[in-house]
């Protein structure tokens, strides 16, 4: 089987150990092992330039050794994926211009686990949402002979993959009619093999406990957290600290619970009352009265108040500036909580739910679901991407109809007060 991965959507610690992960589960299997370059984008794209001449080459193999295991190990382009995409030619005139489809061997994603963001790319792709964009992508795909497809992604891009596989019957039939394909390259990709890890900071996806990257985002956060709360203590000043999560609260309730902060305002469970501003300076005066020299409210960034007003960290600012008479500063850590190194549990789950996945797009069938790999009460776990998905969206529309109390037992089962 020719399997392609690729990372969507924005990019989160964990993403090239998932690359890593499943080329060798792949490799180890007896799977050609491919990456396609910036997301969706890369598909769309395709190769337009010829296979290098390292790749066109025959390798000198000695008589007894497995063809197929030499090939995999030597195909040498993680170099040039490492350092910029490879959109220039290196010293030794390789270059991965004009190509987005490019196989891989053992050796390319050696070390991969200990990469921040993600060396393969990721783009948001307009040209994918289209049919057009669709039926590029589908036929680059067959021109290269992939079959399977793993996408380490967000939501948004497990939908796409989704849409993709249910379209791609009626794909492969137009371009067999457009004479783009021939009838054996048809029957043979009949049917498309899609599985999904989830990659993203925020861990919004339903069905699984922790997505590929949100594990690292927390641990910034912290830091951050820690880093503050001395300097906050030196001055006894307030900070109100902008986190990511997109609608999700789980970056910043968690990075509340681990950091001591005093105040935490989350999407799914906003303050109950309007104004809130008086539950929040009662609660913080109490902590002031108790001895506390510092205050530290987090501010997820899509919190809102119960009618669906955004808060601001600036506002929180003011309000405890004026109220309350604090020395107050407003820190946004914005990309600082996506960057930099995988800590150990964004390495773990993908080598985990890489191999799962690679099982997965083995055992798959026509009749078979997509699935997506998550992690349940610490097992890794399948389930179909589009259960996950829909139950994804019902998060954000209990939200969005302000029943904040199933948006945060469908989030977390157990969550209580
Ligand atoms: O989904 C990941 C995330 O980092 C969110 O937390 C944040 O809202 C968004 O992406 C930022 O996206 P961008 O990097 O495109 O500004």
């Amino acid at each position: 089987m020719k399997i392609a991965i690729l990372t969507s959507g924005g990019d989160s610690a964990g993403m090239n150990a998932v690359v890593r992960a499943a080329v060798k589960a792949g490799i180890i299997k007896g799977c050609e092992m491919w990456v396609v370059r910036e997301g969706y984008e890369g598909l769309v794209r395709g190769n337009t330039e010829d296979k290098p001449p390292h790749i066109q080459d025959t390798p000198q193999i000695a008589e007894g050794v497995d063809v197929t295991l030499v090939e995999n190990l030597r195909f040498g382009d993680g170099d040039l994926l490492k350092n910029g995409m490879g959109d220039y030619s290196n010293s030794k005139g390789r270059s991965l211009k004009g190509r987005y489809i490019v196989r891989v061997g053992w050796d390319d994603v050696r070390a991969w686990f200990a990469e921040g963001g993600t060396l393969i790319g990721t783009a948001r792709s307009a040209a994918f949402r289209t049919h057009e964009g669709r039926m590029e992508a589908a036929y680059n795909m067959i021109k290269e002979g992939i079959d399977a497809l793993l996408i380490c992604g967000g939501d948004g891009s497990l939908t796409g993959a989704d849409v993709f596989r249910a379209e791609w019957p009626s794909l492969v039939s137009e371009l067999q009619s457009q004479s783009k394909i021939t009838e054996a390259q048809a029957t043979m990709h009949a049917h498309l093999r899609i599985v999904g890890l989830v990659g993203s900071i925020d861990n919004d996806m339903s069905l699984t406990d922790l997505t590929i990257g949100a594990p690292t985002a927390l641990h910034r956060i912290c830091e951050a957290i820690d880093n503050i709360n001395s300097t906050a203590t030196s001055h006894s000043r307030a900070f109100v600290l902008e986190v990511m999560g997109r609608h999700c609260g789980w970056l910043a309730l968690l990075a509340g619970v681990s950091g001591g902060a005093d105040f935490i305002f989350i999407p799914e469970r906003p303050p109950k009352v309007t104004p809130w501003e008086d539950e929040m300076c009662a609660a913080i005066h109490r902590h002031r009265e108790v001895g506390k020299r510092k205050t530290i409210v987090i501010v997820a960034e899509g919190a809102h108040d119960c009618n669906l007003n955004p808060i601001r960290a600036d506002y929180v600012k003011d309000v405890l500036s004026e109220r309350l008479g604090l020395d107050t500063r407003v820190t946004t850590l914005g990309h600082t909580q996506r960057g930099g190194k995988p800590c150990a549990m964004d390495r773990i789950l993908p080598a985990l739910q890489a191999l799962e996945a690679i099982d997965a797009l083995l055992e798959a069938t026509p009749a078979t679901p997509s699935y997506m790999i998550g992690m349940q009460e610490n097992k890794i776990s399948r389930v179909p991407l589009v259960e996950a998905v829909t139950m994804t969206k019902a998060v954000a529309k209990s939200i969005a109809d302000k029943d904040f109390e199933t948006a945060m037992s469908l989030r977390d089962p157990e969550f209580r007060e």
